[in-house]
């Protein structure tokens, strides 16, 4: 085998998603060293459209640790959402209800924030790697990679964080017999839509109609994000504008309110899944991300769990680099999977209860109009809604 050159660090990361840049930030910024290795390169994963809320918890995260302030100066605080069913839109006031907000950003802005921040404080991230492989998780654990130069090294750390991605493999390395995979799939998909047209609301609609769900959400003053509930075996292709339109006006349009249109600039379909991995912890190396769980993009969770197991990650390793204890590090997993769980249930709760499953009988399909009801009409029920929708307290 050809040489290769010997690097040592204190935590490899693999994956310059936001989780494994996140954790490489906090790091640095206690005096921990890291090195981020990355599959893709930068500009592939800026040009990957990922949803866009985050939590109060999130920006707080993101501002406060010194990353940037572009989420508050150029975000949009949203102080609640509009649930829509029956023709009628329903406010839920999250600043009312919970005293929070949530911000419009969208997960590529909070990439290049990370990603120009860790260059600027002449972080180790290292794009365009490949052949990427972790050895001796039970001894010094190793991490052999060609960088995009095609040069052979060999990373040496003292832990390992698996940020790698819903089809991590990070995850694989830990021992079949022990782990679990939780698994759930959807009978739909999205149809995500981006188009040229003016807001059409203050706020984000989540619509249910006999039709199906749509999402009206935003992007820019002339850029729309939207999505409608689709087959998953959907191809974009057999999609006109003309067609599109149509879909979301008899989903969302009625008793007053109409959506603004304009030419659509890129379609896609997005399939989703509810996937848990446990332990995410496996000796040296840990899991954070959707390279431990993946939800459906309805809660907009995702991305604000990722940071979350980010945060608990790091207090555990800066715990242990301080006082030598491993006591936050041995119950990374559980303080993690606490949230992840919550955010699981939540997303699958607002994915049941806004789509429309092609083979809904009548009953099934007043129930859940009586659940949306039900919700609406309740000052527990919209509380509970906000709480979830805005973020729940940290771990502990
Ligand atoms: C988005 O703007 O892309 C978005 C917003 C809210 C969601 C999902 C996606 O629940």
């Amino acid at each position: 085998m050809a040489h290769r050159h010997v690097i040592n660090t204190q935590i490899a990361i693999l994956g310059a998603g936001p989780a494994g840049l996140m954790l490489s930030h906090l790091l640095a910024k206690a005096g921990i060293e890291s090195t981020v290795l990355e599959l893709r390169s930068h500009q592939e994963i800026a040009e990957t459209a990922r949803a866009g809320i985050l939590e109060h918890g999130s920006v707080k995260l993101l501002v406060d640790s010194g990353v940037s302030d572009r989420v508050v100066r150029n975000g949009d605080r949203h102080d609640g959402i509009e649930l829509r069913f029956n023709g009628e839109s329903h406010r839920i006031d999250f600043q009312d209800l919970v005293g929070e907000s949530v911000w419009l950003y969208p997960q590529t802005d909070v990439f290049l924030d990370l990603a120009g921040r860790r260059q600027a404080d002449g972080g180790d991230v290292r794009y365009s790697v490949t052949d990427t492989t972790v050895h001796d998780l039970e001894g010094e654990a190793k991490v052999w990679f060609t960088d995009a130069d095609g040069v052979d090294f060999e990373l040496r750390a003292d832990f390992v964080a698996g940020a790698d991605g819903s089809r991590s493999y990070c995850r694989s390395l830990i021992p079949e017999a022990q782990r679990k995979r939780y698994f759930h799939e959807y009978p739909f998909a999205w149809f995500g839509v981006l188009a040229e047209a003016p807001r059409s609301s203050e706020e984000l609609i989540y619509a249910n109609s006999d039709h199906g769900f749509a999402l009206i959400s935003q992007r820019t003053e002339t850029v729309q994000r939207m999505y409608f509930q689709c087959d998953p075996d959907e191809d974009v292709n057999n999609w006109s504008d003309e067609r599109i339109w149509e879909t979301f006006r008899s989903r969302v349009n009625g008793n007053g309110f109409e959506l603004k249109e304009g030419p659509v600039l890129d379609k896609t379909v997005l399939k989703f899944r509810s996937s848990v991995h446990t332990p995410m912890r496996h000796g040296k190396l840990f899991l954070a991300g959707d390279a431990a769980h993946t939800v459906p993009p309805t809660g907009a969770k995702g991305l604000n769990l990722a940071l979350n197991d980010v945060k608990v990650l790091f207090e555990g390793l800066d715990s242990f680099y301080q006082t030598g204890s491993t006591a936050l590090l041995d119950t990374y997993s559980s303080r993690a999977l606490d949230r992840v769980w919550k955010a699981q249930q939540f997303s699958y709760w607002m994915t049941s209860m806004l789509h429309t499953p092609a083979e809904a009988d009548d009953f099934q399909r007043a129930r859940q109009l009586g659940e949306l009801n039900a919700v609406v009409s309740s000052h527990h029920g919209r509380a509970y809604l906000a709480e979830a929708y805005t973020g729940w307290p940290g771990a502990r």
